[in-house]
C-alpha cells in the first residue's frame, strides 16, 4: 500500500474507486468503457480554505475539521487519514459536520473529498 491515496472517478457515471494498487500499464482502470480519471488533490479551482482539512493536535490525537458547507447537494463525503500501512476513512452525510478524530501520526496525510470539488489533502507535521 502506498502513502498516497489513489482515487479514480468515472467521467461518465460518476463511480469512484479507492485504488489499493494502481494500474501501471496503459489500459487504466475502466468504467463505462473508458479509463477512470485519477483525481489530483488540491487541483480543482475552488476555495482552498474551505476544502483542505485542518487539524488540531490534542495529546496523542488530532481533531480534523473541514470548514465546508454540509448541504444536501454539496458536502464533504469523507475524510481519510493515510500512512504507509493504514487508511482510516470517516464518511459523512449532509447535515453532519465534517469532523473526525485520528491518532496523531507525524507525516501522515489527511484527505478530504467534496462531492463537487473533488480531492484535497494536507500533511500532518
Ligand atoms: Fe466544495
Amino acid at each position: 500500500m502506498e502513502k498516497e491515496l489513489v482515487i479514480r472517478k468515472c467521467k461518465s457515471c460518476g463511480a469512484i474507486v479507492n485504488v489499493l494498487e494502481d494500474c501501471n500499464c496503459k489500459c487504466g482502470i475502466t468504467c463505462c468503457e473508458q479509463p477512470m480519471e485519477k483525481l489530483i488533490p488540491n487541483s480543482v479551482d475552488a476555495a482552498f480554505e474551505k476544502h483542505v482539512p485542518t487539524y488540531e493536535k490534542v495529546e496523542d490525537e488530532i481533531c480534523v475539521k473541514v470548514n465546508h458547507v454540509m448541504e444536501e447537494e454539496h458536502y464533504i463525503e469523507w475524510i481519510c487519514l493515510v500512512t504507509e500501512n493504514r487508511q482510516c476513512m470517516v464518511k459523512f452525510k449532509p447535515g453532519e459536520s465534517a469532523e473526525a478524530k485520528f491518532p496523531y501520526i507525524p507525516k501522515s496525510i489527511i484527505y478530504s473529498y467534496c462531492n463537487k470539488h473533488g480531492l484535497w489533502k494536507t500533511e500532518v507535521n
